[in-house]
């Protein structure tokens, strides 16, 4: 640890240091701190590329939560993939070995102590690739698991491995909803497995094997499937520290999935055989009231008799808001278990609830929320009147990933900002916080970043009845000077229900982006969220109007007041809605202000969305499905204004993007050459929405920037595309 501290420290003292796009590609990775039971020790993944190398160096590394000190722990995480502590132990630890000797394809449990971990043994051989442990230790001393799997029709968990490979590659469907994300959908679904380890047989797997929990639940429409695809994971079920009950997360059964995003919470006894039940379902006291969206989180108490979980109002309205609920169970009745006094936590909290933990003594839930331009960490009190307004526990510079509640109530929170990609604090209930890791202090690729580039302006909304002004990130080069002229890179977020934040990202980096001699600037216009649900809503049938007018507003803000701005020699960028909205600005008066545009993965055409799977998005937001003569489609396509296409275009469309299909980069590209606009096509034919591998992710960079720097700065193209 100290050999990198002295690095760091050299670094530093030479000042300003420019952040390149391979320094941030290279630099470490560092997962979310998952403290032991007792709160003195946390478990993070670490992970760095080399570019030397070409490859991914992989460990799994140890965080003491007294002295800050962190150390390697031994385990090759090159096989272990997931390492959870055991509850009631100290330090003990219960981990997924990838590999299995029996069963290829399949995976293998060991238990054993995070302080001796080549002393493991191994206790359980699983035949499929299962993942996403959740351990309880039950008073019986037996420990009940749960982890996820894909699974046939019949229940059995799937070995992609060992499965008969069909001999035709043919896809056949009758249903809407054939692919999604960056997969197209197949017989099998993903299930939530039950599994017990017995401790009077050194922790066999117990005879009954691994259990399907979602099977027999009825469907009429949509079969169910936990964690929900693509993004669910372990935080879509839960075990109740008792070990006595589950809850998981489904899609609703009697709708289609293109259509709506309803999803239900299912409750069951863990060793019952009753099918989970859904306790939000169209039934239930929760749909009666008007809550029929998506759930998610449930987590059990510590005392295992009451769940919290989220969930939206709108059944196909993926940006409403999201809001915390509580449910009491009641004494379990022979296979089954009920609910009882279902009740709203935060009726009128305008922020979307995310990532609950409970305190320890039960009585209230931490959350944490998107709030202006951060996440934060609030605290919610189960007996708490209706207008109750929770306030910000988090430091106003911490963009929280997620965190952990110690046994004393303190926070381990996991941060990261546009200056750390990853930092470890404490957080008292007070909002007293105890650094114990900033990464900016100690890899070297960071050194020099700070919260001197960053900044936040305000200008005016468009939004009828909105009274505030709308905000904008502003982060400057890290070798800035005074009484110099930076040219604006005005980039547009995505969603478009998403935010410009203070956050780091490894794909839109706004340091990387300002190094290259630029003053970022990122607007946060109507349709974005952690401004209040009413700036989120009101890019309904708005997309090119409200949101566009707003983003003239900013640059004639940023031209009028931001003096070291220089706006003549100003580009603009966008990705997926802020691909949109660079498209949509070609065609209009604010196209003519850049020097250059670049577009990922943004709509060109949209009544090309329909070749979408997610009919629910464009149907709320562009006030209709295509079949309805008053839907916005054709009010807002950037082809209809083809004929002001004219700024240098660079565009970019990846061929697994299966919500935005790459035919719109396309299209967009053959438009842009037909009229002999200087323009180039950059496409991975192995990424989805997002540049994911590092080699891809350097080469994206590097002709962007090249096409920036050249219309912006008369710098020469220096690459060769592909020719004639
Ligand atoms: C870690 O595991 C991988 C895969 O089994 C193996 O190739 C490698 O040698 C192991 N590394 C160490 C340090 O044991
Ligand atoms: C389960 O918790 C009990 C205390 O409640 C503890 O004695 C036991 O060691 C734990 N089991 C394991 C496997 O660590
Ligand atoms: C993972 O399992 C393999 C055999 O299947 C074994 O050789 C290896 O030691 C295990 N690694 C760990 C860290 O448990
Ligand atoms: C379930 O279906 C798969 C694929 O057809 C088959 O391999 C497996 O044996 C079946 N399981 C049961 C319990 O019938
Ligand atoms: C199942 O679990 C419940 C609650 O944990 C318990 O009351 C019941 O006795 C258990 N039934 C069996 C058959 O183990
Ligand atoms: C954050 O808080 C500090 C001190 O409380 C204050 O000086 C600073 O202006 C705040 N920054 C933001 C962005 O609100
Ligand atoms: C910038 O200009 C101001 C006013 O002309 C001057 O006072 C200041 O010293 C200059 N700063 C630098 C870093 O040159
Ligand atoms: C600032 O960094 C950029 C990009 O690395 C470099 O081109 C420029 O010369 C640097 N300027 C100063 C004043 O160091
Ligand atoms: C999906 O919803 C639209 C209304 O937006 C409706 O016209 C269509 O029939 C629905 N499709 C299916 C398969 O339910
Ligand atoms: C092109 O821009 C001009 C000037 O703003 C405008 O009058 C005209 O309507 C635009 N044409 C199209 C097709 O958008």
């Amino acid at each position: 640890m100290a050999r990198f501290y002295a690095t760091a420290a050299a670094l530093l003292a030479t000042g300003a240091h420019a952040i390149t796009p391979s320094e941030m590609l290279s630099a470490p990775r560092r997962g979310v701190a998952s403290p032991n039971p007792s709160g003195d020790l946390a478990v993070f993944s670490y992970s760095q590329y080399s570019f030397e190398e070409e490859s991914n160096a992989h460990a799994w590394h140890l965080l003491d939560l007294k002295t800050g000190k962190i150390s390697d722990t031994g385990i090759n995480a090159s096989e272990v993939s997931e390492i959870v502590w055991v509850p009631g132990s100290e330090t003990g630890i219960i981990y997924i070995n990838g590999t299995n000797e029996d069963a290829p394809g399949g995976v293998t449990l060991w238990m054993g102590d995070i302080k001796s971990p080549s002393s493991s043994k191994m206790v359980a051989s699983l035949d499929a690739p299962y993942s996403g442990l959740k351990v309880a230790n039950t008073s019986s001393g037996d420990l009940h698991f749960l982890v996820n799997a894909k699974a046939y029709e019949n229940g059995t968990a799937y070995n992609p491995e060992t499965a008969v490979t069909p001999k035709s590659t043919a896809r056949f469907y009758e249903n809407i909803y054939v692919r999604h994300w960056d997969t197209w959908v197949d017989k099998q679904r993903y299930a939530v497995f039950a599994g017990s380890l017995s401790a009077k047989s050194n922790y066999a797997l117990a005879s009954d094997g691994m259990r399907n929990l979602l099977k027999g639940i009825d469907f009429t429409t949509t079969r169910p499937e936990s964690p929900v695809q693509p993004f669910g994971d372990l935080g879509d079920y839960d075990i109740s520290p008792s070990g006595g009950i589950y809850a998981f997360i489904s899609k609703a059964p009697q709708l289609n999935k293109a259509n709506f995003t309803a999803s239900y919470v299912y409750t069951g006894l863990f060793n019952g055989t009753d099918a989970a039940k859904a306790i939000n379902g169209p039934d239930s006291e929760a749909a009666k009231a008007g809550h029929q969206g998506a759930s998610g989180s449930p987590r059990f108490s510590p005392d295992s008799e009451t769940l919290v979980f989220t969930q939206q109002d709108q059944d196909y309205y993926e940006s409403d808001r999201v809001q915390l609920y509580a449910v009491d169970f009641a004494e379990a009745e022979g296979d089954a278990v009920s609910v009882t006094n279902w009740r709203a936590l935060t009726p009128n909290f305008d922020r979307w609830v995310s990532t609950p933990h409970w305190a320890p003594d039960g009585k209230s839930v931490f959350i944490t929320a998107e709030d202006r331009a951060l996440v934060r960490v609030f605290n919610i009190p189960l007996e708490s009147s209706a207008d109750y307004q929770p306030t910000s526990l988090s430091p106003n510079t911490s963009y929280v990933s997620d965190f952990a509640v110690l046994p004393d109530s303190t926070l381990l929170v996991s941060g990261n900002c546009i200056w750390s990609s990853r930092d470890y604090y404490t957080l008292s209930s007070s909002g007293e916080t105890g650094e114990l890791f900033s990464s900016t202090k100690v890899d070297p690729e960071l050194a020099g970043l700070g919260p001197h580039t960053f900044s936040e302006i305000y200008f005016d909304s468009v939004l009828p009845g909105y009274d505030e002004q709308i905000h904008a990130v502003v982060i400057k080069p890290s070798n800035y000077t005074a009484n110099t002229t930076y040219p604006l890179a005005y980039i547009v977020h995505g969603g478009p229900q998403g935010s410009n934040a203070n956050s780091w990202s490894t794909r839109w980096n706004w340091q990387v982006w300002a190094d290259q001699g630029y003053i970022v600037v990122g607007p946060n216009p109507t349709g974005s969220t952690g401004f209040g649900q009413k700036l989120t809503d009101g890019i309904q049938g708005e997309w090119g109007g409200y949101p566009y007018d707003e983003v003239v507003n900013g640059w004639q803000y940023v031209h009028d007041n931001l003096k070291d701005v220089n706006t003549d020699q100003g580009i603009m960028a966008g990705a997926s809605y802020g691909g949109y909205m660079s498209n949509w600005i070609q065609g209009h008066d604010l196209g003519r202000k850049f020097k250059a545009i670049v577009t990922h993965d943004g709509i060109s055409q949209t009544q090309a969305a329909y070749s979408t799977e997610e009919l629910w998005f464009i149907r709320h937001d562009y006030d209709g499905s295509i079949l309805e003569p008053s839907a916005t489609y054709d009010k807002w396509n950037p082809f209809n204004h083809i004929a002001n296409f004219s700024t240098p275009q660079f565009v970019i469309h990846n061929t697994l993007d299966y919500r935005l299909p790459e035919s719109d980069g396309i299209g967009l590209f053959n438009v842009l050459q037909s009229k002999g606009v200087p323009s180039r096509f950059l496409n991975f034919p192995d990424e989805n929405h997002w540049v994911l591998k590092q080699e891809n992710s350097l080469v994206w960079h590097t002709e962007i920037f090249n096409w920036i720097n050249h219309y912006s700065k008369g710098l020469p193209l220096d690459s060769e595309p592909i020719g004639q």
